[in-house]
């Protein structure tokens, strides 16, 4: 064990750790103590930097590689000679207070030892890093775990991956995002909950419970950074990086509650987005960062910027350099500056000039030091070693885990004559070749992943002692294939780098050749079950039309294909919905549920709001999902109730296995002061349900969280026209006045 220096030996009381007002005495007397550098220092955090052989940078390298100047061998090559570079003599000196991207104990330890022992006070690094959906174990990627709608299971997977990341020297993780996504375009759409706000609210304050755990100076808790503040799934057209144009009255109502409900729920970090509201960037808007977060809502943990954030405001075009950057970013409300530097080449100067006055910077590092102290960092800079390392990953306990949220993140979109489940002596012909790729279910976040430790579809098939033939991409090979095979299994969709950061698409379809392979294997009238692997809704009118089952399977983690093998053979019964409406074609995006009213809602007439080219209806629609077994819907009631309203359904299971059901509850307005959605959702509740079984649910709603701003934004919670829904998916449903 190792320990800090004797500098803190005075003030530490034992292993009890301190509260809010002792922590505000200490942060007050390191910052007597601190100069401006160090103050500085503190809200600087670095990135290691790649150096080795190449002359250019990181960024560089990979556009190079990108537009084809050097082969991604030669990129490969480039990086196995590259060496990190982690700044130590800037670290000794007190001028970086964190890192982000170390994602192993020895160097997190390593430099967080010359931190505490030759710094010259000694304070402790704070190391954050991409824990998204898991670490070493991976499980689902947020879309697709969304698809369970099990707010116990989104937080037994967020501990899980607290307790890998933190195993491996991690202190806080850039997570959970909770950007509501209506634009199947935007390749971040994999990484939060789907469009939808109350899921967003309820996922990723799941996470947060689940990454801090119950004390943050526990050593396998994890602070929760909440991102991308505010509306970044808004960006125009899907386009990442874009512009976010947004009335007041739609960032308060769909945007804002899924971040603030994370504040609630303790997150102690928040990450401003990338994007401009209105015209200025989140990164130095002070109305976000300062009026809503901290006045309105109490938040008094850090704001770290997204990546180069800061700088990027000169590029924005309201900053005129980086010095203009870091004074407008610091007076908004930003303490932290990810690897941007602007605040390590400019505050000092800004605070000596009296630009920008000392107590903002004071309070900028107070934020910095406070979750130091609120993690135990101080008293335990070390929280891991290489012995803990080495027993934390991929337990059997985590690998049932990830299996378990796999299973339930499976959507079944069709099941044409109960084609599934299969039989185990069914001879399968498997086309595509993510069939056979463990690397592909990992998804495009996954940092901390062994590709290796994955299991793909055709080892999952294995383990099920499947009759399987295997063809890839062999289009020769289709007839021969259909004669001697029963069902043909292709697996459709996107490649991992195809969905998440900077992997917007304007066309959300299958990919040609991907749909010329499916036609061929229709052309042989044998019957066809796809199996999607992607990490948005695409647009396949074609796939659900002509197929004869088609499966959501998303990118699912460590025991992806194990899960996809236990659905096919009917081992687990599906049950996940989706949290995205999945349209028609690329044109009809962002399409999702809960529109607006219009005064001419689509319709057989022409001179409605609707498309001539598409069908008015989604593919398959927000909260859809099929099971092995059918549930029927009864005698819903709906009556005011002291604090709202209290909505009764009663729920069957008529099929004959078990089976469970997300019964979901929404409500619409006939009339209002300004004009509302179609429906929304108010309430949901997962159910599991033998044979013959019923169960009567009971959603209490309260009044103030079915409000909505009035025009001139003052929030209405009255009861008046209101009309409720209840069902299973949402459009199917019964429906009733209040
Ligand atoms: C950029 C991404 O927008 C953000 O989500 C991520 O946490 C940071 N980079 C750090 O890697």
């Amino acid at each position: 064990m190792m320990y800090q220096k004797a500098f803190y030996d005075g003030f530490l009381k034992g292993e009890d750790f301190m509260g809010a007002e002792e922590i505000g005495k200490k942060i007050d007397e390191l910052l007597k103590k601190m100069t401006l550098e160090e103050k500085t220092g503190q809200l600087r955090q670095c990135g290691p930097s790649l150096v080795g052989a190449f002359e250019v940078s990181f960024e560089e390298l990979l556009d190079m590689m990108f537009d084809g100047r050097i082969s991604k061998e030669e990129f490969d090559r480039l990086m196995g000679t590259a060496k990190q570079d982690f700044r130590e003599e800037d670290l000794r000196a007190g001028r970086i207070g964190s890192y982000n991207g170390i994602g192993d104990a020895e160097t997190a330890n390593r430099l967080q030892k010359i931190a505490v022992e030759e710094t010259r006070l000694g304070i402790p690094l704070l190391f954050g890093y991409d824990v998204i959906h898991g670490f070493r174990t991976v499980t689902p990627i947020p879309l697709a775990e969304s698809c369970a709608w099990e707010d116990g299971l989104w937080e037994r997977t967020a501990r899980l991956a607290a307790e890998e990341a933190t195993a491996a020297g991690v202190h806080m993780t850039f997570a959970p995002m909770a950007d509501v996504a209506k634009d199947a375009r935007w390749g971040r759409v994999s990484e939060g909950a789907g469009e939808d706000v109350l899921l967003n609210a309820h996922y990723g304050a799941s996470k947060v419970r689940g990454f801090q755990g119950k004390e943050l100076s526990a050593p396998d808790a994890m602070a929760a950074c909440v991102k991308h503040f505010a509306a970044y799934g808004a960006v125009e057209a899907g386009r990442d990086y874009n512009r976010v144009d947004l009335s007041r009255q739609k960032l308060y109502e769909e945007y804002l509650p899924a971040y603030k409900a994370c504040i609630e729920a303790g997150a102690r970090a928040v990450m401003p987005a990338f994007n401009d509201i209105n015209g200025v960037p989140c990164s130095v808007n002070k109305e976000l960062l300062r009026d809503i977060l901290r006045e309105d809502w109490g938040f008094d943990g850090m704001t770290v910027s997204d990546a180069n954030a800061i700088a990027e405001c000169v590029t924005h075009g309201i900053a005129r350099d980086k010095k203009d950057a870091a004074k407008q970013a610091i007076l908004a409300g930003m303490d932290m500056d990810m690897t941007s530097d602007s605040y390590h080449e400019e505050l000092i100067s800004l605070v000596e000039s009296g630009e920008v006055d000392e107590k903002i910077l004071d309070e900028a590092v107070s934020h910095i030091l406070r979750i130091k102290f609120e993690l135990g960092l101080f008293e335990h800079p070390y929280r891991t070693g290489a012995e803990r390392e080495r027993e934390a990953f991929l337990t059997p306990e985590a690998r049932k885990l990830a299996l378990e949220a796999a299973e339930k993140s499976i959507v079944l979109l069709k099941n044409d004559g109960r084609i599934l489940p299969l039989k185990k002596e069914t001879r399968i012909a498997v086309f595509g070749s993510m069939a056979e790729s463990a690397g592909e279910n990992t998804g495009a976040w996954a940092v901390g992943a062994h590709p290796e430790e994955c299991v793909s579809l055709l080892e999952g098939l294995q383990n099920e002692k499947a009759d399987v033939r295997f063809y890839g991409e062999n289009m020769e090979q289709i007839k021969e294939a259909a004669e001697s095979a029963d069902v043909l299994l292709a697996v459709l969709g996107e490649h991992k780098e195809e969905s998440g950061e900077a992997a917007s698409r304007a066309d959300i379809g299958l990919h040609a050749e991907q749909l010329s392979l499916f036609e061929e294997l229709v052309a042989t009238e044998k019957p066809v079950i796809v199996l999607l692997m992607n990490g948005r809704p695409l647009a396949i009118p074609e796939i659900a039309r002509k197929a004869s089952a088609v499966i959501e399977g998303w990118q699912l983690g460590t025991e992806a294909g194990n899960a996809y093998a236990r659905i096919l053979f009917g081992e687990t019964n599906p049950s996940g919905k989706l949290t995205v409406t999945f349209p028609y074609s690329s044109g009809q995006c962002p399409m999702y549920y809960a529109h607006i009213n219009t005064g001419r809602p689509g319709g057989k007439s022409k001179f409605t709001s609707k498309y001539l080219d598409t069908p008015l209806e989604p593919v398959y629609p927000f909260g859809f999902g099929l099971s092995y077994t059918e549930f029927s819907y009864d005698a819903l009631s709906v009556e005011k109730s002291g604090a709202g309203v209290t909505i009764r359904i009663s729920v069957k299971n008529v099929g004959d296995i078990p089976g469970e059901e997300v019964v979901q509850c929404y409500y619409s307005r006939r009339t209002a002061k300004r004009v509302g959605p179609v429906r929304k959702l108010a309430a949901y509740q997962k159910l599991f349900l033998e044979p013959g079984e019923t169960e009567k649910v009971v959603f209490e709603l309260k009044k103030e969280d079915l409000g909505y701003y009035d025009k001139d934004m003052n929030y209405v919670t009255d009861l008046e026209d209101m009309v409720f829904y209840a069902g299973t998916n949402s459009q199917d449903t019964l429906e009733q006045a209040l």
